[in-house]
């Protein structure tokens, strides 16, 4: 009995010591541990059943391994970072966020998804569930700092797990949590991300609605399956890529000016665009590859369509907002080694449709999804929180 008391007292010691240390955090954490300090998530999976299934199905455990990152990270920064050695530690910081295990494992470029490595988990549970703040003053390019081990930092307090000891952390649920991630500036001091910094000076932060209360709602349930019944925060995560996320995120209301028209008149209409859903910008996050657009069209009696151009509003850099047959996206080229390459069609939606976007610019001043090869941001004509955007049509 004793001898176990003693142990236990030298166990406190250790863990005692390690929390004193510094933790390098951001850049400086790359390579400061090794892949078995973090339990996968098959084991938590043994007592978690149904936040295991849901995490599953998100986008957090296909942060590495879904296509188009494959596509983006490998064919794209990883050879920029080749080719140029100014994008190198940005191609490897890549894997702070989007596969932060093998980040803090020093495992960059980690192995393809292909090969089954534990690179694979992706944003799994220990990652999240070991982050106890951030340093600096603003939460940005994975600078959370991770203390992985047998604590498990959750938002309650007070709970006991056969298989580890529990933390209440206010930290994880806050936003400046998710920020760590969901902030990012790169190489050119440039904001390329900022879904956190959009939040703060929108009306959710005012009213104190976190990035949880949306994207981890809570629902009945357990959250182990020994723990009593309660109200649990789902881990979908839903975004963009859940259509019913999407769905309603704008309501749309239109107003023509005159109800009836005579033949050969001119109908002018406006379109109110609300955006009741969103706690930041819509669309935020990887603004560089999303777009929002507007596409009206009229009937006529006869029962034939006209498609409607936007009207022209005249503000600095409107030509980005409307849809053109523009080429761009020409620095895929280097990476790609193809120098003179012409680009890929800009927008591709119908002529004339308004585009809710923020353009980025490479340096050579055309737009760009190389988040990382951005030198400027064009016109922000995305639509904010609880903002209301209106569009007139003339037919
Ligand atoms: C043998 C079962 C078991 C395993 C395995 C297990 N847990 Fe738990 N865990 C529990 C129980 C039971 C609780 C307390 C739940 C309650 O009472 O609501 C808990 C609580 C937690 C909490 C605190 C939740 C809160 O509301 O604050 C976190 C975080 C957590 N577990 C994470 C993990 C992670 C990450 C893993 C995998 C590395 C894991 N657990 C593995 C049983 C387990
Ligand atoms: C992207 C980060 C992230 C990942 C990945 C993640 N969690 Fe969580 N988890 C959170 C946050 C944030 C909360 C607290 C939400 C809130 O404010 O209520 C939470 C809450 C929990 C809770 C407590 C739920 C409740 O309301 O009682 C448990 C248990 C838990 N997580 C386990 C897991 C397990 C197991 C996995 C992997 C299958 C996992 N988490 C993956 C961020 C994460
Ligand atoms: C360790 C880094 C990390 C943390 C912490 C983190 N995320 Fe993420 N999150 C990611 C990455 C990487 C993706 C992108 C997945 C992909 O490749 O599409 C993502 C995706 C998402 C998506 C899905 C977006 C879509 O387009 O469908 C939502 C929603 C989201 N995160 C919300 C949150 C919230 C809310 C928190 C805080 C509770 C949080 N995240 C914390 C890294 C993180
Ligand atoms: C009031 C509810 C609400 C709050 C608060 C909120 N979101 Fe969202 N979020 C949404 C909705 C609805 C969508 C789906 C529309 C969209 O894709 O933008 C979304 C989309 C996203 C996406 C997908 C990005 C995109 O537009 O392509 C990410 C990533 C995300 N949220 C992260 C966060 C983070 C991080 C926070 C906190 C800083 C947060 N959200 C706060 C409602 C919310
Ligand atoms: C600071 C954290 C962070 C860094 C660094 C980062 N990402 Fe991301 N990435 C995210 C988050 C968060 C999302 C999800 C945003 C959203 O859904 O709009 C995302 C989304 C993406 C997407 C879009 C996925 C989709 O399905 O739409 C791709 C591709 C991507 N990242 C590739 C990269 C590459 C390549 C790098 C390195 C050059 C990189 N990311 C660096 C956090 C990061």
């Amino acid at each position: 009995m004793k001898i176990i008391k003693t142990i236990t007292m030298l166990c406190f010691l250790s863990v005692n010591l390690l929390h004193s240390q510094h933790i390098p955090a951001g850049e400086e954490a790359k390579g400061t541990k090794i892949y078995e300090q973090f339990e996968k998530p098959e084991v938590c999976q043994s007592c978690h059943i149904d936040i295991y299934q849901q995490w599953k199905q998100s986008m957090m455990s296909q942060a590495y391994t879904h296509t188009w990152d494959e596509i983006e990270y490998f064919k794209l920064a990883v050879e920029h970072g080749k080719r140029d050695p100014k994008f190198k530690p940005v191609a490897d910081g890549c894997n702070g966020c989007h596969t932060p295990m093998a980040f803090l494992a020093g495992d960059v470029p980690p192995p393809r998804p292909e090969e089954n490595s534990r690179a694979n988990e992706s944003v799994n549970c220990e990652i999240c569930h070991s982050i106890t703040g951030f340093e600096g003053d603003i939460p940005f390019n994975f600078n959370y700092i991770s203390k992985p081990g047998k604590i498990k930092y959750g938002p309650k307090p007070g709970l006991v797990s056969p298989h580890h000891t529990t933390q209440a952390s206010e930290f994880i649920r806050g936003t400046e949590f998710c920020g760590t991630c969901h902030n990012e500036k790169n190489p050119f001091g440039i904001w390329v991300k900022s879904t956190q910094l959009e939040w703060k000076e929108g009306p959710y932060a005012k009213e104190g609605v976190p990035c949880q209360r949306c994207h981890m709602p809570q629902a009945p349930g357990r959250s182990a399956v020994m723990a009593p019944q309660g109200m649990v925060a789902q881990h979908l995560f839903h975004g963009a890529h859940d259509p019913g996320k999407v769905a309603g995120v704008v309501e749309i209301r239109m107003h023509p000016l005159e109800r009836e028209i005579e033949i050969d008149g001119v109908v002018a209409l406006k379109v109110q665009l609300f955006n009741a859903k969103t706690g930041h910008k819509f669309p935020t996050g990887s603004v560089e590859d999303r777009i929002l657009w507007l596409h009206v069209t009229a009937t006529d009696a006869q029962g034939k369509t006209y498609h409607l151009p936007v009207d022209k509003k005249g503000f600095a850099g409107e030509e980005y907002t409307i849809a053109a047959k523009t080429l761009a996206y020409q620095d895929m080229g280097i990476p790609l080694g193809l120098p003179d390459f012409a680009g890929v069609p800009r927008d591709g939606v119908p002529q004339g449709d308004r585009i809710f976007r923020m353009p980025y610019f490479d340096p050579d001043g055309n737009m760009t999804i190389m988040q990382w090869n951005t030198k400027t941001l064009g016109v922000d004509y995305r639509i904010g929180p609880r903002e209301t955007k209106i569009e007139s049509y003339t037919f």
